[in-house]
């Protein structure tokens, strides 16, 4: 081995670290001068910009603590979408995406790759962020046996000179979804810290799917984003998450026990796995749906599926209607049962599972309502289903993300009437729901089309 001469090392080594610094100096230079104006030659003084600020200070932090977050901000990801591809140059500092002058930005932060560290708050505090920490009631542990529901973060905030950055926190739930939940302030929180107004996210709870993730540099900064923004921006625009009314649940259970039979249980076994199958292949095709009459009612009554309800029914827009819809079943192993009405009136599907069926119910809008119509096979007699007009929000149902009407109980108590919360064991579709209307028959040249049975 050759001899090598320490003081040479330790030469080279001065020697590169100087350049180093020299470079970390121009890069700085170039920084300032570049951060100092606009493309478009308009002066933007440095530090100025709140945001901005606030945003560095932040993503120090974060780095520091190695928190894996990534942005969720809608104004400065439909920013980035805007000018996408983003130059990946480190010297692209331009304050853009983060000066958009608004008082908050949002990040996010997967909770399960994340270890709470109380030294945050003051490390935060060092760096001259003024920090606060909401908590809430972890739903995942409020169940229909235990209430207590313990105390985990839900939100943090971090601000400087007026301006705050939003850390969510997001949970993993049972469906495999991504879940936070709402922001609401204790009451010796400070009220003044951020204008909860202005919040992107947590004036409600949420649902999404878990984003794939990819790097980019964003003002020059190096952050993670949503790989595709413009499903992500969706999502945002109807994430709202409803959780089952679980103390309800329980008082309705104390009334009238639940049916562990055999029967029951098996019943709610594959109206489960048929629930699943639907879902996934309406996913596959990019259809909504949501959780109609029965199913909904079980799950808004009892957080659960109805032993006896003996399907499992689904709404879905005459909008979102595809004509690939029965061939995607077929292919997902459930045949068609029947088809009744046409797309233009009263269309209602219904796919064969095992012992349970689907039924499928697409509803028509008009100015203050909507309906869906119901076929009587053999006397070709139409009826109509009268709904106040409703949104949709994310609920979870035997371990799926589901679409609920977000007004549940104007659509519960439209279809079954003041007394929902008592069960009724003998139930006709033509008679029973309180908004049944008679719809005249269909004429008998249309038979052939509108009443098919398989
Ligand atoms: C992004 O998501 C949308 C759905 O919101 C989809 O239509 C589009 O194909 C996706 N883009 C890519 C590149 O995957």
């Amino acid at each position: 081995m050759p001899r090598i001469n320490k003081t040479a090392i330790l030469a080279l080594l001065i020697a590169t670290s100087s350049v180093f610094l020299l470079f970390q100096l121009y890069y700085y230079r170039q920084y300032m001068s570049k951060h100092g104006t606009r493309s478009n030659g308009k002066a933007v003084q440095v530090g100025v910009n709140a945001q901005s600020q606030v945003v560095k200070t932040f993503l120090g932090l974060v780095t520091k603590y190695n928190l894996p977050v990534f942005l969720i901000d809608t104004t400065t990801l439909s920013h980035l979408l805007q000018e996408s591809p983003q130059p990946r140059d480190p010297q692209d500092s331009l304050c853009r995406s983060f000066c958009t002058h608004r008082d908050v930005t949002t990040f996010a932060l997967l909770a399960k790759l994340w270890k709470y560290d109380a030294s945050l708050a003051q490390t935060a505090a060092e760096r001259g962020l003024e920090f606060l920490e909401v908590r809430g009631k972890d739903p995942r542990l409020v169940g229909l046996d235990d209430l207590s529901g313990t105390e985990i973060p839900l939100h943090f905030l971090f601000r400087l000179n007026g301006n705050a950055v939003h850390l969510l926190v997001f949970y993993e739930r049972s469906g495999n979804y991504l879940w936070h939940g709402a922001l609401r302030l204790k009451p010796n929180m400070d009220r003044k810290f951020v204008s909860f107004r202005k919040l992107d996210f947590g004036r409600q709870a949420g649902a999404y799917d878990r984003p794939e993730l990819v790097p980019a540099s964003v003002d020059g900064l190096d952050v993670r984003i949503p790989k595709n923004i413009s499903r992500f921006l969706n999502e945002h625009a109807q994430a709202r998450f409803l959780e089952c009314r679980y103390k309800d649940a329980r008082a309705f259970y104390q009334l009238y026990p639940d049916d562990t039979s055999p029967e029951a249980m098996d019943f709610r076994l594959k109206a489960k796995s048929l629930l699943h199958l639907a879902a996934r292949t309406l996913g596959e095709l990019g259809v909504p749906f949501w959780l109609s009459s029965g199913t909904c009612l079980g799950w808004f009554r009892q957080c659960n599926v109805i032993p006896y309800s003996k399907d499992v029914d689904l709404g879905i827009w005459i909008k979102d209607y595809r004509p690939d819809i029965i061939p995607a079943f077929q292919k997902s192993g459930l045949p068609l049962k029947h088809k009744f009405g046409k797309v233009e009136d009263s269309l209602e599907l219904s796919f064969q599972g095992l012992d349970v069926k689907v039924d499928i119910f697409f509803f028509y809008e008009e100015d203050d309502i909507v309906w869906n119509g119901g076929t009587q096979a053999k006397s070709g007699k139409k009826f109509k289903y009268v709904f106040p007009k409703f949104a949709l929000c994310w609920t979870e149902l035997v371990e799926l993300k589901v679409r609920v009407p977000c007004e549940t109980l104007d659509y519960v108590e439209a279809n079954y009437g003041p007394n929902w919360n008592t069960p009724v064991k003998t139930w006709d579709w033509k008679t029973s729901p309180s908004n049944v209307k008679e719809n005249g028959v269909w004429p008998v040249r249309e038979w052939d089309e509108v009443i098919q049975v398989y």
